[in-house]
């Protein structure tokens, strides 16, 4: 529990997604509440995968793309938002480069369920 009651100075998000260039890297914006709000910028598929135990929230902030579930496909253009219920396999895709805001458990593992890849991170960076 921090005993720090001095507020964080404000992430700026437009400062914050031109700070990075990595794709399928989440950086950490903010801790509240054993939540984290990460940044990600992404082009192409991901990876199919669920999470057992976490709701995640996806608040697209610049760009396009379609977050395919097994049953349906659902297109998000900015200032567009989803969750993606706990155990509902999904699939983030992407034509272009794409920035999102995710809400999530802090212990949240981008890829899920799915086999470890290239595209598992486990050490989330913090905004330099
Ligand atoms: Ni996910």
């Amino acid at each position: 529990m921090p005993t720090d009651r001095t507020a964080p100075p404000p992430v700026d998000l437009t400062e914050a997604f031109a700070s990075f260039t990595e794709h399928f890297s989440p950086r950490i914006a903010a801790e509240l509440n054993g939540q984290m709000v990460k940044l990600v910028k992404f082009a192409g598929p991901f990876v199919w995968h669920s999470h057992a135990e976490e709701d995640e929230l996806f608040l697209l902030w610049r760009g396009h793309f379609r977050m395919e579930f097994r049953d349906r496909v659902v297109e998000l253009g900015p200032g567009q938002l989803l969750v993606v219920p706990r155990g509902v396999e999904h699939r983030p895709v992407a034509e272009s480069e794409v920035e999102i805001v995710l809400f999530e458990p802090a212990g949240t593992l981008n890829t899920g369920d799915a086999p470890e890849s290239e595209r598992t991170v486990r050490d989330l960076r913090p905004l330099d």
